[in-house]
């Protein structure tokens, strides 16, 4: 029988054991190479060395692996196909294979992952299952590739109106045509947005406040909140699903730092830092200013949703559009609440989620008057 395996986390503890299975991963899915380990066995073992590797790969006797950030599905193959791969895992005390799926465990030890099955636990399709987003508008980052598009995919199908905040406009009106192929009478829109540009962020919203759209749910792959907050209210009943990371929990934030410590870690001048440091500093950042927003406009009618993807979208698309003050600003990880794996003395300080907040308006001003921001230009 064919799965999907879906990952939700990165190990980085050292101590992990990789377990070897017959399997595939999607060809659309961006590959390391290592020339170097010229069999299998090296192949595995510098994977299981390799702190960001999550998977490797025997193709054909090459050994190819990949980051967590690039692999999510992998195709379960026949013993005769001889294709194997090798998944990184904590190193639990057992030798048996994960079971259930919420989460799955090894042997009640939280596996940091989910198993979807096609047909029992699809992608999005059970989360939608019988939700009609027929009226509803929702804004989402990213689409071009990854999450982003089955989430927008998903969404389109459900009768939502859809934007796309975009850079990449022929990417973006590839997708539109998919889309709409699937389904004729799809409303989408694209928004051109290059995130990494404050002057493109400040464009993007102010086109979309042109066109005078409601929003009932923006998703964000990454930033773009401040500048859409106004019309999520005056579109209440309406939600915030910021994506983060479990890899949030490796900021290096020093919960006993003082402040402008703790500030200086999170955005860190210096950014030549190794990416993944800076790639969880910014997901601590995504986490601390999803709370932020619980805190400050759950009473404006706005539910906020910290999600470690994998499955994690769906997981509030599940819901009914009421609001619940049981799921607004909680952690989720695919389908459950995973507050226990929160890096809850940095994520939860609401001193440091408003100074996060000022020192971004800061750093926005900054920008607006000097057209630099933390000495980068624009
Ligand atoms: N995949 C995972 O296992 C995983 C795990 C934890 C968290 N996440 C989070 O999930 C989110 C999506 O991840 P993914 O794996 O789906 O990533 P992905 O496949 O790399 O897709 C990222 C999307 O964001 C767009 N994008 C990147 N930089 C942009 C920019 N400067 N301006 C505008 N758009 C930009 C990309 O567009 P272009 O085509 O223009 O590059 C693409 O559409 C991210 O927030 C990631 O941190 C993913």
């Amino acid at each position: 029988m064919k799965f999907l395996l879906f990952f939700a986390s990165l190990f980085l503890v050292v101590d992990s054991v990789m377990v070897v299975v017959n399997g595939k991963p999607d060809p659309s899915f961006k590959a390391n190479q290592n020339t170097n380990a010229t069999t299998w066995e090296k192949c595995v073992k510098y994977c299981s060395e390799e702190v960001t590797c999550l998977l490797a790969y025997d193709n054909e006797g090459k050994c190819e692996w990949f980051q967590h950030e690039n692999i999510t599905k992998v195709k379960q193959t026949t013993v005769l196909e001889e294709e194997k791969v090798a998944f990184k895992v904590n190193n639990f005390s057992t030798s048996s294979c994960p079971s259930g799926l919420n989460p799955p465990t090894f042997d009640n030890q939280d596996a940091h992952g989910v198993l979807l099955i096609p047909g029992l636990y699809d992608t999005f399709s059970k989360a939608l299952e019988g939700i009609d987003l027929k009226g509803k508008t929702i804004a989402i980052t990213g689409t071009t590739s990854g999450i982003g598009v089955d989430t927008a995919k998903s969404l389109v199908l459900k009768g939502a109106h859809v934007v796309m905040f975009n850079r990449n406009l022929v990417e973006s009106e590839k997708q539109k045509r998919a889309f709409i192929e699937e389904k004729p009478n799809a409303q989408i829109d694209i928004v051109q947005c290059d995130l990494n540009s404050l002057a493109s962020v400040k464009k993007a919203a102010a086109t979309y406040l042109e066109k005078q759209w409601s929003l009932h749910g923006l998703i964000l792959n990454a930033g773009l909140v401040e500048a859409l907050l106004p019309v999520l209210r005056s579109s209440a009943p309406s939600r915030l699903v910021i994506v983060t990371s479990a890899l949030h929990s490796h900021s290096c934030v020093k919960p006993n730092s003082p402040m402008e410590q703790k500030l200086a870690t999170l955005c860190p001048k210096d950014a030549s830092k190794m990416y993944l440091h800076l790639y969880s500093c910014s997901k601590m950042c995504n986490m601390l200013v999803a709370f932020k927003v619980h805190r400050d406009e759950y009473s404006n009618g706005i539910s906020t949703y910290s999600v470690h993807p994998g499955s994690g979208v769906r997981t509030d698309l599940h819901r009914d559009s009421g609001l619940s003050k049981e799921v607004s600003g909680k952690y989720w990880e695919s389908c459950w609440d995973d507050e226990k794996n929160l890096d809850k003395k940095v994520a939860r300080d609401e001193e440091l989620q408003d100074a996060l907040w000022k020192r971004t308006e800061e750093l926005i001003a900054e920008w607006e008057r000097t057209g630099k921001a933390n000495g980068k230009a624009k």
